[in-house]
């Protein structure tokens, strides 16, 4: 054991025990794949070493098995939420693939709009899976709050976004971000929505932000918390971390959550393979389930 908690990250780094041997290299990728889903097989080594680090330094640990014990013997769900947020990568932004928004606004608004009325329901539910930092579900508040206008608050349309990682949902609460995040932004919608807060940042207008309720899930959960079905479910650049036998899973847990003829978007760099008679393809990355 280290035995001084304030040892600098240099000292810490040159001891030679906290390198990280191929047996311990393979048991974390293992426990990182079964808790996690994420594939870190391949040339992830360095890249491991490097972000464990800082774990192992908080823990003041000597080497990768104490530390690989140690999130063995949790119980509380602290240390995998630490170790997701070392692995996992949160790169979001508004407005990212944009097209998704627009036809969220422009097709499956008004469909939604039409079916529910004549169910006489005002229940719109949406979910952003794999949520990060919140862009995605924001962007999607504003499109329902941009169709249905002064009629919004006759509709529960509230969008529900997960995230593993505890870090990032604490940002998407608060809802501020950097000027570089939100300049793919239309103009008038980053004027409506956001106000400047200093000269780097914007904050989102609370009016978007109390409609978006965030909570910690893990898509490797063997079942989704969820008593109602979805009409849309956004994972979009999440799966590209999984490998193909945890992407059929996944989707055919959206799937099972999904009501019939609701929408599933993924990222523009991802494809549904080996899905047909469960959806149909209706865009560049949106699928609509069968049935
Ligand atoms: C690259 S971000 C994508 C954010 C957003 N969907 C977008 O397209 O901009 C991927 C997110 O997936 C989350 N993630 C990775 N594995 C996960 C898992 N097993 N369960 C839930 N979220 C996970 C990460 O924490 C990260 O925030």
């Amino acid at each position: 054991m280290l035995e001084n908690t304030h040892t600098s990250a240099v000292e810490y780094l040159s001891k030679p025990e906290v390198k990280l041997n191929e047996e311990e290299y393979k048991a974390i990728v293992k426990f990182v794949y079964d808790k996690l889903g994420i594939n870190l097989s391949g040339d992830k080594r360095t890249l491991l070493t490097a972000r464990l680090h800082k774990i192992m330094r908080e823990y003041n640990l000597p080497s990768f098995t104490a530390y690989y014990n140690m999130l063995q013997k949790d119980m509380s769900g602290r240390l995998v939420a630490e170790l997701a947020d070392a692995v996992s990568t949160n790169h979001s932004y508004m407005w990212r693939e944009a097209g998704h928004f627009e036809y969220l606004k422009k097709k499956i608004l008004p469909e939604l709009k039409r079916n529910l009325m004549a169910k006489h329901s005002n229940d719109i539910r949406i979910w952003s899976a794999g949520c990060s930092t919140g862009d995605e579900a924001y962007n999607i508040t504003m499109m329902m709050k941009e169709f249905f206008g002064y009629e919004y608050n006759n509709w529960q349309a509230g969008v529900l976004a997960t995230d593993i990682s505890e870090k990032v949902l604490r940002n998407a609460i608060k809802g501020i971000y950097h000027k570089e995040k939100v300049k793919e932004m239309p103009p008038e919608l980053l004027k409506k929505y956001f106000k400047r807060v200093d000269e780097l940042h914007y904050q989102l207008s609370e009016q978007i932000r109390k409609e978006v309720t965030f909570r910690i899930l893990n898509l490797m959960s063997p079942t989704f918390p969820f008593k109602k079905k979805f009409h849309a479910i956004f994972c979009r650049n999440v799966m590209i971390y999984f490998d193909e036998e945890t992407r059929i899973e996944l989707v055919n847990k959206f799937y099972n959550c999904l009501e019939p003829g609701g929408y599933f978007f993924v990222g523009h760099s991802e494809t549904l393979k080996k899905y047909h008679g469960k959806f149909d393809v209706v865009e560049a990355a949106v699928y609509k389930k069968i049935g």
